[in-house]
């Protein structure tokens, strides 16, 4: 079976983020069960510093939602640790996490500070992190575009005060796969105590690379990966839960890595997260967009309805979709058609059918996709004329 990769859902958190996404503790807490249903194995819950109202969401998952560990965001600072302490205090596994950033272009122009201070400031804060919860992860916020050798000795240093995971962003979406990778490999290289915590990544979607880079990073030793419901999130979003557990499961075998959720659940999680952000799921979206299991031109409906293996790489039971679907369009062939129209309860001889089949062909001419009540018409019509 291989090794475990954790998965770790920041929907609440860095899903939240996403421009008019905000949600209330009720749907919070909504998601946050159906999160533990799917078998997530950590639930980022919020930023309890940002508002009453999120504190109080956090605290609500802590206390009501049993199963993952329940963590929440934390700056590097006393009071935000604090306040993530007092939300998480209560889950039965709770998790401190701290971003404090590591990249000169952050360093310098945000946080107007130097390495030393910002290095110093992170250790401090993880050390006062470990007096309060036995796990803490330190984000080392936009190690992507960081200097290798002062990110391996920030995660050095953080490892060495307490942190049980350390967590590489890719903040901006910048690195590509192969560049991605190779940082991780170095880091377990060049990290003399980097086999004392979990590695962990965390990757946004800029340049569409978020789920790819997030792979390239298991590849390479990473055991937690940090993805969102339906891949939202700041910007361009965050690294797809469903996308990072289907590769990992339908390519089980080359990969030899698995995940603890439950697939079938994804297309039911993916349509709450979708109703409760009002952020909706583009129909070709992988894995759970409603074109994900459809097929139009003649040519694929040939082939998925001799064998659905021809054009399928998973069965849309395994992601909790029902079943393929097979459309009717102007790009369909006879196999479909003659295929949807026995579904239905006509089986037509081959006079009136090939009569039917052409006003069929008019039909689909002049509209996008052909409805179950216009193959009725044209039964009806061509059953009269007979
Ligand atoms: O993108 C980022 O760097 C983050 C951190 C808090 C992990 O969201
Ligand atoms: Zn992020």
């Amino acid at each position: 079976m291989g090794e475990r990769v954790y998965v770790f859902d920041t929907t609440l958190r860095d899903g939240e983020q996403s421009p008019g996404a905000s949600l209330n503790s009720d749907q919070k807490l909504e998601i946050a069960r159906q999160l533990a249903r799917l078998g997530v194995d950590v639930i980022e819950a919020g930023f309890p510093l940002s508002s009453p109202g999120d504190f109080l969401a956090v605290q609500r998952i802590a206390r009501e939602v049993p199963g993952p560990t329940i963590t929440a965001l934390a700056r590097a600072v006393r009071a935000d640790i604090d306040s993530v302490w007092a939300a998480v205090e209560d889950a039965p596994r709770a998790q401190i996490h701290i971003v404090l950033s590591v990249s000169d272009i952050h360093i310098e122009r945000k946080l107007r500070s130097n390495r030393h201070d910002v290095l110093r400031r992170g250790i401090e804060a993880v050390e006062y992190a470990r007096s309060l919860c036995d796990q803490v992860e330190y984000s080392p916020e936009d190690a992507g575009r960081a200097d290798p050798d002062y990110l391996y000795e920030t995660l050095e240093g953080v490892i060495g005060a307490g942190a049980t995971v350390v967590n590489i962003p890719d903040t901006t979406g910048y690195t590509l796969p192969s560049e991605f990778g190779a940082l991780i490999a170095s880091i377990r290289e060049q990290v003399a105590n980097s086999d004392k915590a979990l590695i962990s990544v965390h990757c946004h979607n800029d340049l569409g690379l978020a789920t790819a880079n997030s792979i390239a990073a298991v590849l390479n030793g990473a055991r937690r990966v940090e993805c969102t419901v339906n891949g939202i999130g700041e910007r361009a979003g965050n690294a797809s839960l469903e996308e990072v557990v289907m590769i990992l499961r339908t390519r089980q075998k080359s990969l030899g890595l698995w995940t603890g959720v439950d697939s079938t659940r994804l297309a039911e999680t993916s349509a709450l997260v979708a109703r409760q952000t009002g952020l909706f799921v583009q129909l070709n979206k992988a894995v759970v967009g409603g074109n994900a299991f459809a097929h139009a031109s003649g040519i694929h409906q040939d082939g998925v309805l001799k064998d659905r293996l021809t054009y399928e790489i998973m069965r849309p039971e395994d992601v909790g979709m029902g079943e393929s679907r097979i459309v009717l369009s102007p790009r369909s062939g006879r196999h479909a058609f003659q295929f949807r129209l026995a579904e239905l309860g006509y089986h037509l001889p081959e006079e009136a059918f090939a009569r039917a089949w052409d006003q069929f062909l008019r039909l689909a001419d002049q509209k996008k996709e052909i409805l179950d009540r216009d193959l009725a018409e044209i039964v009806d019509g061509v059953r009269v004329i007979a």
